[in-house]
């Protein structure tokens, strides 16, 4: 097993990526792939895992996949730099997690914390499907499958993780050394979760609470200026509350020192400005015009890249194409590896059938 350092991680296609999406990992992710600190790294569509939890939308996840393609590409993930690719199309895949289903208990999968959680949040009750109910295993094969030694994700995904980590020390215990154990990255911003523009802890879709990386100029100016604030605060000389204002929660994650110069000179940084709003005479108008110079700003140059990407959609299936042979070669080798440590490599084994022979030209008693 080599020292290098490799990247992996990958998003389900259920829809566009939004903003949520940029600050708890997009963003990471192209500094990460641009540090030089990483010899490799696959970025991929899960469509599969998507699946698990769709299966009465295949379409759904079937349109989302160049979505997440063109957003990729527009955050700045490289394909020179990168290994893009979909899930489905590595077969290999399937074969791991099948040889690590025999190394997870049912109850170690009722007890992972994720599981349960999602489990709940869908109202599966009785009728779990049994690929959603196991995909903690088939994640341990995605990761392991490229010897992923880095795993950069949210903090939700932390049990999935530990999990994988225990499927790797499991197989190496009882077949030797064979897999990459792979470390959790967490985001290094403070803020882990940017909430909903309506102050709801998650943004979702069917909420209408996210604004997305390809949201227009217009689009993002009115859920800005919608935004849920304090309520409390109703006149401009009231103190105003900045604990759960999703105003401020966003300035916490986007606003750098030169947007005070650029659009707000009065204030020499954000803890003046929130210092202003808690003793009141701030309104909140002013804040989201702030931020919205600011939000406009940040997603301008995504959305115009993206404009440029979606000029040639083949280009950006064939990008995927050549991305899939790529991780499908890497996932093979891995595989050969796997097969032999597992003793089931059986026309390759000189020395099994060595001893076969052997064994069947001992002369009876
Ligand atoms: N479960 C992850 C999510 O919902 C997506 C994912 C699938 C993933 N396989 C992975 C992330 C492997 C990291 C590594 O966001």
């Amino acid at each position: 097993m080599g020292k290098e350092k490799i990247i992996l991680t990958g998003d389900r296609p259920t829809g566009r990526l939004h903003i949520g999406h940029y600050v708890g990992s997009l963003k990471r992710r192209v500094d990460l792939q641009n540090s030089g600190d990483f010899s490799k790294m696959f970025v991929f569509i899960a469509d599969a895992q998507a699946l698990t939890d769709n299966i009465d939308n295949p379409e759904k996840v079937r349109q989302n996949v160049i979505e997440v393609a063109l957003d990729y590409l527009a955050c700045g993930l490289d394909p020179a730099k990168a290994t893009i690719f979909i899930q489905s199309q590595i077969p290999e895949l399937c074969e791991l997690s099948f040889y690590f289903m025999d190394l997870v208990t049912v109850s170690r999968l009722q007890r992972n914390p994720t599981v349960k959680t999602e489990i709940q949040m869908r109202n599966f009750e009785t009728s779990i499907p049994v690929g959603f109910f196991t995909y903690p295993i088939s994640q341990a094969a995605d990761i392991t499958a490229f010897r992923a030694t880095t795993v950069p994700v949210g903090e939700d995904q932390e049990p999935m993780i530990e999990q994988a980590r225990e499927i790797v020390r499991r197989f190496n215990y009882i077949y030797g050394e064979t897999l990459v154990e792979p470390e959790i990255l967490l985001p290094d911003n403070a803020c882990l979760r940017l909430p909903g523009t309506d102050g709801k802890a998650k943004m979702s879709k069917s909420l209408g609470n996210c604004i997305y990386l390809s949201e227009s100029a217009d689009e993002i100016q009115k859920k800005v200026m919608s935004m849920f604030t304090d309520p409390d605060h109703l006149r401009v000389q009231d103190p105003g509350k900045i604990e759960g204002n999703t105003v401020f929660t966003y300035l916490d994650a986007f606003c750098r020192p030169e947007h005070f110069e650029r659009y707000l000179p009065d204030y020499p940084n954000l803890n003046e400005l929130k210092a202003h709003y808690q003793r009141g005479g701030l309104g909140d108008v002013k804040v989201k015009r702030f931020l919205n110079a600011i939000m406009q700003e940040t997603l301008e140059p995504i959305r115009n890249r993206r404009k440029e990407f979606e000029k040639d959609i083949p280009a950006i299936y064939e990008m995927l194409k050549q991305g899939c042979e790529v991780a499908r070669a890497a996932a093979a080798d891995t595989l050969a590896d796997v097969r032999r440590s597992m003793k089931i490599n059986y026309f390759d084994d000189a020395d099994l059938i060595a001893e076969q022979v052997k064994k069947f030209s001992t002369p009876e008693k």
